[in-house]
């Protein structure tokens, strides 16, 4: 194991819980119910497919023109940037500074494969910028997750193959990206939504160095 790519919202910090507020304030306003339930196909798929997604919901994916669309989106994301204006490194989920460091003492490369253009502020604030070498930009990509796009450009930006690299996610759309990318997969959440991953820990506190190398070797060793 050569490096590990990261997703953001929901493993490295619970921006998860900010993100279906925001979405859900946005439904309440046009008319769309977002529970728990449909919160989870949301998870790590892109703003813009994110507000398409609540539309068909809605059945309004015809009501709104693209400038309307455009607006939403904003709006959603206004209201985010206020929900995570006061984080803080007090804000990373249990278990990843540890992670983080072990990583780095094992001269493991780190990558960020988040869909999130928020990602490098929310880096900032958690003050966990440094600990990355590289960083995708989701702007430059042609397809979001479930398409592997993302994981793959994440392990050319580090310099490895893919199969010497772990992903890991909490979202559905998430692990079905790294699959795709022929990456081992760590699914961190409810293994009723992650089955699909190698390997399946309920929480952020499970996730040390030793047990991603050891998924590894089993898998690709
Ligand atoms: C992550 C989150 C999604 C979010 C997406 C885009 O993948 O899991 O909930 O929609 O990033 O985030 P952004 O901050 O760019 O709106
Ligand atoms: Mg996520």
């Amino acid at each position: 194991m050569k490096a590990v790519l990261f997703d953001l919202d929901g493993v490295i910090t619970d921006t998860a819980v900010y993100h279906y507020e925001a979405w859900k304030a946005l439904g309440t306003k046009i008319g769309i119910d977002i529970d728990e339930e449909f919160n989870e196909q949301l998870k790590g798929v892109s703003r813009t497919d994110s507000l398409n997604l609540i539309l068909e919901k809605g059945n309004k994916q015809n009501a709104y023109t693209e400038a309307e669309k455009t607006a939403m989106a904003t709006e959603k994301n206004d209201l985010y940037k206020t929900l995570i204006e006061k984080m803080s490194p007090a804000d990373l989920l249990p278990g990843i500074k540890n992670l983080l460091d072990e990583l780095k003492a094992k001269d493991i490369l780190i990558g960020l494969a988040s869909a999130s253009q928020n990602g490098p502020v929310i880096l900032d604030k958690l003050q966990i910028t440094n600990y990355f070498n590289e960083i995708v930009d989701p702007a430059k990509l042609k397809a979001g997750k479930p398409d592997p796009e993302i994981f793959v450009t994440g392990a050319q930006q580090l310099g490895v193959n893919v199969s010497e690299c772990v992903g890991v996610e909490d979202a559905a759309a998430g692990v079905d990206s790294i699959n795709a990318a022929n990456m081992v997969s760590i699914g961190v959440g409810e293994a009723k939504n992650l089955g699909k991953a190698t390997k399946v820990v309920p929480s952020t506190a499970d996730l040390t160095a030793g047990l991603l190398e050891d998924v590894w070797s089993e898998t690709i060793g």
